[in-house]
């Protein structure tokens, strides 16, 4: 037997994979290095090592396209010196662009969309046996690729890789498909496809399986989370009632769902919510704009003041709640009064917080064919530094409330400044003492003295300082557990 042959068999596949993007991005990526794990691959962090380099794309803005392909134009010698490496982009610049990846970077092996991503690992092997360069997309919203992404799905899901999380205890389950609402300047239904409700028991025996390898918190994923609902016969699944049977498997701690739609926060959800102490008291509902003229334009569906009653309704329902939120500045004819009113509305709702964009005109959508990109680039940044110096003091005023308050943090790991610090101080290493970080049960991010030991513990924490996007605490060690203590949330 060749020696070669034996020891190249014995060598792991390398996988280098980069993502950009939303939450749904990041879940996509763990599930496709789950699957291409089963073929003998391993990550690396270094694409010079990798025998495959992935991109798992987002096409919601120009800037994160662009970057993609700048990323892929670093490529171009690499692959020239060793045309045997297979590069692939994945996602939804994938979907959208479709053959234009080849015209822009030629060296692409495989463009693959988010509905056919357990299709990579026998492309990858195909390629490489040979094969060609390869195209794998929806063709259209409403033909046969609705069933195939479903059935992708189904065998897809259920891969997990923990390494690729957002912490070991932490997952993020999809309960929803695609999106139906086109609002006029976002892309996502185009490439996404239609709104599909995942079976309710494939979720549950998802959770249970994440609950199983020691999973305390699920984050479930949909573009419109709150809108899910899947026809059982003649019962409609919505997702109040799948909370319940959630909120009922052992292990798992936190439950929290992203992203929400205004119009679907119902009553009932939020009693749900209320009344199901795993489900953490943090709403994302995007408004995207305070002004009726650029919510209609948008086709969002609701006005400002039905965003303030559910403001009103969440108040109400679950008191000391976090809601944070979406703004897109500068859309289509938006002028300064109706960004004053969009200013009005941030000061009004103190969000925990909120991602601010500037509008991207995105080909292929509504607002592209009926609207010109009108505002130009120096009054979007104007607009979008204001909202966000705004949102800033907001988030500084409310993180001030919690000093000398008591929290429940879920123990993610290490803080980033001590995952960046190159070696302990001798100090640390003696008395294992490093910077730890987690998030209270409203999802602020809370970093505290402590050791490793006690990531993946919910612990009560003193808050002894805060900044906008920080509170930093103490752990309180002098109790026998946190249910002595009536805990802020
Ligand atoms: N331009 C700028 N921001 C956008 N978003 C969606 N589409 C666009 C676009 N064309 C923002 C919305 C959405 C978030 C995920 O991205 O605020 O909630
Ligand atoms: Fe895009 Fe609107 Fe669907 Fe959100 S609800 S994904 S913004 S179309």
């Amino acid at each position: 037997m060749p020696p070669d042959s034996e020891t190249k068999n014995a060598m792991p596949k390398r996988l280098y994979i980069e993502t950009v993007g939303c939450q749904m991005n990041m879940l996509d990526s763990e599930l496709v290095v789950a699957s291409l794990r089963q073929q003998g691959y391993e990550l690396t962090s270094d694409f010079n090592l990798a025998d495959t380099i992935l991109f798992n794309t987002c096409s919601v803005r120009e800037h994160a396209e662009e970057k993609v392909y700048s990323q892929l134009g670093r490529l171009r010698r690499l692959k020239e010196s060793h045309p045997e490496k297979v590069i692939a982009v994945m996602g939804c610049m994938a979907q959208k662009d479709q053959k234009i990846v080849f015209d822009r970077a030629p060296y692409v092996d495989l463009v693959v969309g988010p509905g056919q991503l357990h299709r990579i690992p026998d492309l990858i092997s195909e390629i490489q046996n040979g094969g060609g360069r390869k195209m794998e997309v929806s063709m259209g919203r409403r033909d046969g690729s609705v069933e195939q992404i479903k059935r992708s799905h189904e065998s897809f899901d259920p891969l997990r890789d923990p390494e690729m999380r957002p912490s070991p205890y932490q997952a993020y389950v999809r309960i929803q498909i695609g999106c139906d609402k086109f609002c006029t300047y976002c892309i996502v239904p185009m490439v996404r496809g239609p709104e599909q409700g995942r079976p309710p028991q494939d979720i549950i025996r998802e959770a249970q399986a994440l609950a199983d390898q020691g999973c305390l918190e699920i984050v479930l994923l949909g573009q419109t989370v709150n809108s899910y609902r899947y026809q059982d016969g003649e019962t409609t699944v919505r997702l109040r009632d799948l909370l319940y049977p959630l909120h009922d498997i052992d292990g798992i701690k936190r439950i929290k769902f992203v992203t929400n739609y205004p119009k679907d926060m119902t009553y009932e959800l939020l009693e749900a919510v209320r009344d199901l102490p795993k489900v953490s008291p943090y709403l994302h509902v995007p408004a995207q704009s305070g002004s009726n003229r650029m919510l209609e334009r948008m086709k969002r569906g609701y006005t400002v003041e039905d965003y303030r009653d559910m403001m009103q309704r969440i108040a109400e329902t679950i008191p000391g709640a976090a809601v944070s939120s979406d703004f897109i500045v500068g859309f289509c004819g938006e002028t300064e009064e109706d960004f004053q009113q969009t200013v009005q509305l941030v000061e009004e709702c103190r969000f925990k917080n909120s991602f601010i964009f500037k509008y991207s005109e995105r080909p292929g959508t509504r607002g592209a064919e009926l609207y010109p990109d009108d505002i130009p680039l120096d009054v979007k940044k104007r607009r979008n530094n204001e909202l966000l110096e705004l949102q800033n003091r907001i988030c500084e005023e409310e993180n001030e409330k919690f000093l000398g308050e008591r929290v429940e943090v879920l123990v993610e790991g290490l803080s980033k400044q001590a995952v960046n610090q190159e070696a302990e101080t001798p100090e640390e290493l003696r008395s294992n003492i490093v910077q730890m970080t987690g998030r209270t049960h409203c999802d602020r991010i809370v970093v505290f003295e402590g050791n490793r030991r006690q990531a993946g513990q919910i612990l009560p924490v003193a808050i002894y300082d805060t900044t906008a996007h920080t509170l930093f605490g103490t752990v309180v060690t002098d109790c026998v557990g946190p249910e002595v203590y009536s805990l802020n949330l």
